[in-house]
């Protein structure tokens, strides 16, 4: 038996049950591909659940805001997801007059769609033969097939777009796909794979020469930066100072409260900004509640960020600036460790134990 029948026997005891298995809807098939880019299937169920119930047509997608669209988004990170998936909604309702694209060539015409993408739906979707090539799949075939190219070099991409274009399924390839992700998630895992239940074993060459944990090859090298990031919530009449990140940075179109950023940490900094910040009050015009921190890990930025809540006593305007209250805050998108921060404001006493 060859390696993709292998895959496909296996898949039809052992596949997963997910909502978006049960369904060749293009559109439903595509939120779901948006949502698992760079998410665990555990992460993202409950995000797939909530679009397709506020969304359930590419059209109420499309004519939903901005704002409502990243505020069921928030906490799943990679806003830029997000952003597109609405770009895109809104091309296929105004431009394609809501037909959906039917194939990998115009699939990839989506903003957000990448090959990987393209492949997975209108594999699913459309039974077109197209390797859907992930982390998972470059796993399972560097380990079965033994590959020592680098998956991240170009030389390896291209090698195992090659490999997996020549192995996927001509009669099922969606099942294929998916199948290689399920594999890579429960049994090929990075640590500890389970060999002895996998459907390749009898064929898994880095099993025989017992070289799992060396593959994949993978090239070191991207620098985690690390940025400090100084956030003042000030506060008046129950009112919050808080504006929109327009730049193209992290948490685009998110709302966050007036920042100094440093690349290193310091008090000494943290309170001469904070000094700047309340030099046009006097002494009694403000009170400094609390500072919180959090740490936030993103793929390649490790963020250290402090909130320090002040209360003023005069009201604080800018043009550029928003004075909302906490219902107003609460509908609007917001960085994750900003949704903490308000959490612990209304709460408290949880936050103590
Ligand atoms: N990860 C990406 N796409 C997936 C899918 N269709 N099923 C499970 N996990 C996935």
């Amino acid at each position: 038996m060859d390696f993709s029948s292998h895959i496909l026997q296996w898949y039809q005891f052992e596949r997963r049950d997910f909502p978006w298995r049960s369904t060749k809807n293009a559109y439903k098939v595509w939120l779901s591909e948006i949502i698992l880019q760079q998410t665990r299937t555990s992460q993202g169920l409950n995000y797939y659940l909530k679009f397709t119930e506020a969304f359930p047509t590419v059209q109420d997608l499309a004519e939903a805001s901005e704002n409502e669209v990243l505020k069921l988004w928030q906490g799943l990170g990679y806003y830029s997801r997000a952003r597109n998936l609405h770009h895109s909604a809104k091309f296929i309702h105004q431009e394609l007059k809501g037909v959906f694209p039917n194939s990998y060539k115009e699939l990839l015409k989506l903003k957000g769609v990448g090959p990987y993408t393209a492949a997975a739906i209108s594999s699913i979707c459309f039974k077109e033969v197209q390797a859907a090539v992930d982390g998972n799949v470059y796993r399972v075939l560097s380990r079965v097939f033994d590959v020592e190219t680098a998956i991240n070099s170009s030389k390896g991409i291209s090698q195992f777009q090659t490999l997996a274009s020549q192995l996927v399924s001509q009669t099922d390839p969606g099942d294929y796909n998916q199948a290689l992700m399920d594999l890579g998630a429960t049994i090929c895992t990075p640590k500890n794979p389970k060999c002895s239940l996998c459907p390749t074993e009898s064929m898994c060459l880095a099993r025989a020469r017992n070289i799992i944990t060396e593959r994949p090859v993978k090239i070191k090298g991207i620098k985690i930066k690390e940025r400090y990031l100084n956030y003042f919530c000030l506060e008046h009449d129950g009112k919050f100072l808080m504006k929109k990140r327009t730049e193209n940075d992290i948490w685009k179109n998110l709302y966050d409260f007036p920042l100094h950023e440093s690349n290193h940490t310091s008090l000494e900094d943290t309170m001469t900004s904070l000094g700047e910040l309340v030099t046009p009050f006097d002494e009694n015009a403000f009170n400094h509640i609390w500072t919180k921190h959090y740490t936030h890990k993103l793929s390649h930025q490790k963020l250290s960020i402090f909130i320090h809540h002040v209360q003023i006593n005069t009201p604080l305007v800018g043009k550029k600036w928003l004075s909302l209250n906490r219902e107003e805050v609460m509908d609007l998108p917001v960085p994750k460790p900003i949704e903490k921060f308000f959490e612990e404001l209304l709460n408290p006493l949880d936050n103590k134990k």
